[in-house]
């Protein structure tokens, strides 16, 4: 497809429902699929057309949808939701400013998160090129229940009818109302006084535009998009995981064609901005988002989540949970490993069961097999940590670092009360709490010494 610049164009989202059936305290459009709120799939298929200026009327907890957008783009408030013809009223304001600058506005649903760069750049140039007030975005669907019918005359046309308000005949309609329209501004302007809520809904019906525009002797036409899931919203949880579902696999498809090998489908969920190297293994229960890149040949899950990481290649990562941080390649960690923000985790590193890792470099080859808490801690390579260790970071008001040279063997069940290093090559004896820095290859012990009573037990059992 040949991109064409949109950046003289606008749109307004529509965003005021409550969303009553989601049984959701959020307003429904930041209810999500395959973990992003429907109204920044919406969003993002605006931003990637280039549409610079946008619009989004929120109404239902307003605020919340505000905070979400964070300055993102302009607001416009429907306190009332009385149709999506009022809801575009709301939005005067911002056609007004945008009506020199720009020639059209395309209005679209805040809960119809597939509509997609394609069909909105294809939908303008059908809408250019006719000459348009107002094109609008249709879909062919076998169940056409529940949507807008496009009733056509000779080809062309004629209006759009409510399931509510359609005939028989018109509920055989198999062309349907997807939500979003290109219109002229100008156009749009001109005809917001003029519609009227006289329906089974008492509702603004923006779908009266159509003839509106035709009764004032004014182009309307309709583009039919080739991919009919741009028209799938969701009302309810069921239709929310359709949705997520639909993409979900969508994903994966795309990560089959590029050669990444799924053992099980089960509970695999992988967000749409992940990268996958060729000949990755993914096993059940593993679930990827953010913006995490896994390498080739590498071998994650069963049951992991790795957030916002970078996974070199040949690394393997097993029953591990990841957030925010890099791994390098031929890594192998787990089973029951966290690995918590902003950690960098080096080449060759073995990181074994019940290991938690937080704020903390590991350089390369540095082995931590078992039990261990590393936080706020810059260790070096080839560095041993025996079972049970605690970086001790805490200590009620501040956190401190831990450094660990180059080669350091740290004893099992060693505590290293931070800010605390352990030279290059340096050793801590088993069960010691290190308070002092341990020069490079020095041995640095602090225990009690032993004493052995004899006989203890046996007088135990006389009594
Ligand atoms: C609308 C269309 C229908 C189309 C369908 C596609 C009308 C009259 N009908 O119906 O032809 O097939 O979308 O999904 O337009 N909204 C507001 N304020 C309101 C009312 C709605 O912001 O006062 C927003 C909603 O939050 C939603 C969008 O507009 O994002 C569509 O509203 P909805 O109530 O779902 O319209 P439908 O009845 O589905
Ligand atoms: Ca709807």
């Amino acid at each position: 497809m040949e991109m064409i610049y949109l950046g003289e164009n606008c749109a307004i989202i529509l965003a005021a429902g409550d969303g009553k059936r989601m049984k959701s305290t959020l307003p429904k459009v930041l209810n999500e699929v395959l973990f992003e709120p429907m109204l920044e799939w919406v969003l993002l298929a605006c931003e990637n057309s280039g549409l610079e200026k946008l619009c989004v009327v929120a109404g239902y907890e307003h605020e919340v949808v505000e905070k979400y957008l964070g300055g993102r783009c302009d607001i416009a408030l429907q306190l009332e939701r009385k149709g999506t013809a009022h809801a575009v009223m709301q939005a005067e304001k911002f056609l007004n400013e945008n009506s020199n600058t720009c020639d059209n506005v395309l209005i679209l649903c805040g809960d119809a998160p597939f509509m997609n760069e394609e069909t909105i750049t294809n939908a303008l140039n059908l809408h250019t090129e006719c000459d348009n007030d107002v094109t609008v975005i249709t879909a062919i669907i076998d169940n056409p229940s529940g949507y807008g019918r496009i009733v056509k005359d000779a080809d062309k046309i004629s209006a759009i009818v409510e399931q509510k308000d359609a005939s028989e005949s018109q509920l055989l309609i198999k062309e349907v109302n997807s939500g979003a329209y290109w219109f002229k501004i100008s156009t749009l302007l001109s005809i917001l006084d003029e519609f009227e809520s006289d329906n089974s809904q008492n509702e603004f019906y923006l779908t009266d535009a159509i003839s509106i525009i035709l009764n004032r002797g004014g182009n309307a036409g309709a583009f039919t998009a080739d991919d009919p899931k741009i028209i799938l919203g969701a009302n309810d949880k069921r239709a929310l995981y359709n949705l997520h579902k639909i993409a979900s696999d969508e994903v994966i498809n795309k990560h089959f064609d590029n050669g990444v090998e799924f053992l099980s489908l089960d509970g695999v969920i992988i967000g749409r901005n992940v990268k996958i190297g060729a000949n990755a293994k993914i096993h059940a229960g593993t679930i990827i988002k953010g913006d995490s890149i896994i390498g080739e040949d590498s071998v994650i899950g069963p049951n992991t989540v790795i957030d916002n990481c970078i996974v070199g290649n040949r690394s393997i990562l097993n029953s591990v949970q990841a957030y925010n941080s890099t791994i390098s390649s031929d890594v192998k960690i787990g089973p029951f490993v966290h690995i918590r923000p902003n950690s960098e985790i080096k080449s060759g590193v073995k990181i074994g069961d019940f290991v938690e890792v937080k704020n903390s470099t590991i350089e390369e080859d540095t082995s931590i097999a078992h039990l261990t808490y590393v936080g706020d801690s810059d260790v070096g390579k080839k560095v041993n940590f025996g079972c049970g260790c605690v970086t001790v970071n805490y200590d009620g008001s501040k956190k401190s670092r831990t450094i660990i040279k180059d080669r350091a063997f740290i004893g099992c069940n060693t505590n290293l009360i931070a800010p605390v290093t352990i030279g290059e090559g340096a050793y801590t004896a088993a069960g010691s709490t290190i308070t002092k820095d341990v020069p490079d290859h020095a041995l640095g012990i602090e225990r009690g010494t032993q004493t052995n009573k004899e006989g203890y037990a046996l007088r135990k059992l006389k009594k």
